[in-house]
């Protein structure tokens, strides 16, 4: 597995297939497997750079950091990878640093896929939920983090299913520090409602019909600011419609890459 020093610590990707370049990026507290199963299927059409941002899956422990200062980090890859311009997939907290990769790198993108994600900061409320959240892991270490947000990563989180297991053994591979220092970064980042109306590029908006975490209300409103946002929603998913659907979620990506 290739690995890519940046000023942030390490970044470890896979970069498969050819033609046009697209990078996932995983959410919190999750790596690159999440994306794994999209990556396969799009294996064939498009060049497929998966990464794991520093301090997640095989990247090693990163210094602090901001969601800001991942989205530089991914720049620097790609760059180095001559993977520009791509088309940038974001999941969830990975959606956070692709819109802040689209504030400071638009220039790069070939489109843009915001998936169970928002593009709204914090409001009070999830900023002291964040803090509890540091305060367990810092307590409880990684498995008490999984424990609270496992029931509503999925749209059937009790079910016997490989989702189900991957997405455990994933959560619980998360290092504590990695957590409390994504949960701190997630916490401060920018709004970016603004943004949106000015991504001329093109874009597509996608989220599981039964995501509790960024609802699909909240996936109309960003495709309505896009300027080319184009809504997928994707049916018997939750919050990781990657694992869940990729088939589905593999075939909105295709807009992206034609
Ligand atoms: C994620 O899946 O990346 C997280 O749920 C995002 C968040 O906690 O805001």
């Amino acid at each position: 597995m290739p690995t890519l020093q940046t000023s942030l610590g390490t970044v470890a990707f896979d970069d498969n297939g050819k033609g046009k370049a697209v990078c996932l990026v995983h959410g919190f507290p999750l790596d690159r497997r999440v994306w794994a199963p999209v990556a396969e299927r799009l294996g064939d059409e498009a060049r497929v750079i998966n990464v794991d941002l520093p301090g997640f899956g095989e990247a090693k422990p990163a210094k602090p950091c901001q969601i800001d200062s991942l989205a530089g980090a991914l720049h620097e890859v790609l760059s180095e990878l001559s993977a520009l311009p791509v088309v940038l997939a974001g999941l969830s907290m990975g959606g956070y640093v692709a819109l802040a990769y689209a504030a400071a790198f638009g220039d790069s993108l070939a489109g843009l896929a915001l998936v169970d994600t928002r593009a709204a900061a914090d409001d009070h409320e999830k900023r002291v939920g964040r803090d509890r959240m540091i305060q367990l892991v810092q307590r409880e270490g990684t498995e008490a983090i999984t424990n609270a947000m496992f029931d509503d990563m999925l749209a059937h989180p009790h079910d016997n299913t490989p989702a189900v297991h991957d997405l455990r053994n994933i959560m619980n591979h998360c290092p504590p520090h990695t957590i409390e220092r994504a949960l701190r970064a997630m916490k401060l980042r920018e709004d970016r409602t603004d943004l949106l109306p000015t991504l001329d590029l093109p874009a597509v908006v996608i989220v599981g019909e039964h995501d509790r975490i960024t609802p699909v209300d909240e996936a109309e409103r960003m495709s309505a600011a896009l300027p080319h946002g184009k809504l997928k929603v994707i049916p018997d998913a939750g919050h990781m419609a990657p694992l869940e659907q990729p088939d589905a979620v593999a075939e909105a990506l295709r807009t992206l890459l034609v």
